[in-house]
């Protein structure tokens, strides 16, 4: 890379002793999604993005056939040390051809940059009649977690747009998506879930939105924490100390015509 290539924003990176110590919630929130797909023993079910396998494995007991793809390779060691089938793969990167009853994921479609290669991966997975059910940011979410962070950056000379990290879809966007890769949309619905946090909003940016972080130097990173932090404690922190996220969720079940 020349000297004058911007060089790309860095990535995220997962290290699964921090996200069970500051995101177990966002397996237990993600029930409801399970109840959704209501999976029935025997099915055949990958689960895209499966992270350390907390809900895979959820599915698994409910005498399911789990395959978890998850591109961190740190993840998907979590996963497998629960006894799960779990692959380091990238969603868009997938190859399976009709052999999975359902289509599962959770927390995780946000991060897909190849968003319409990812969800022609999923439709070509599943079996005539399969269904993909699942959840994501939607539009709106984390806005103002957004806003604070993206202004400390800016107080620094540095434009936050590029290291943006996530798509967060409308409905109607994400409807499009889906139809486009060939789905027939049964449901999709964009509802806010304000959210208790395990951490405080320094954990939440180092547990989630490293990218952000990585853009200033290691030793001026708690000064803009300290700021960000001040600037959310008003709308998001309780009397008893805790925090709170302007978590907004897009759930969505589709079905690949038989
Ligand atoms: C979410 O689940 O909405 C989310 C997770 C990590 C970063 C941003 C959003």
């Amino acid at each position: 890379m020349s000297r004058d290539t911007p060089k790309p924003p860095a990535e995220q990176s997962w290290n699964p002793e921090r996200y069970q110590r500051n995101a177990a919630f966002v397996a237990k929130l993600g029930r409801p999604v399970l109840d959704l797909l209501d999976p029935q023993a025997g099915e055949r079910i990958l689960d895209v993005g499966c992270g350390d396998g907390a809900l895979t494995e959820a599915l698994a007991e409910a005498g399911c056939q789990v395959v978890g793809i998850d591109p961190s390779a740190e993840q998907v060691a979590a996963a497998r040390a629960r006894g799960l089938d779990a692959r380091v793969m990238r969603a868009e990167d997938m190859d399976f051809d009709a052999c999975f009853d359902a289509v599962f994921t959770n927390a995780a479609m946000h991060w897909v940059k190849a968003q319409r290669r990812a969800l022609s991966a999923m439709f070509r997975a599943l079996r005539p009649g399969g269904r993909l059910v699942g959840e994501m940011g939607g539009s709106g979410n984390m806005r103002l977690y957004k806003a604070a962070i993206s202004k400390a950056l800016q107080r620094r000379g540095i434009d936050p747009t590029p290291l943006n990290p996530w798509y967060f879809p409308s409905e109607e966007d994400y409807r499009a998506d889906l139809e486009s890769c060939g789905f027939r949309v049964k449901s999709i619905e964009r509802f806010e879930r304000p959210t208790k946090l395990e951490t405080d909003p320094p954990g939440w940016y180092e547990t989630f939105g490293e990218s952000y972080l990585l853009a200033v130097p290691e030793d001026q990173r708690p000064r803009l924490l300290e700021e960000v932090s001040e600037d959310l404690r008003a709308d998001f922190q309780k009397p008893d100390g805790s925090w709170f996220a302007d978590y907004v969720r897009l759930r969505f079940k589709a079905v690949k015509p038989a």
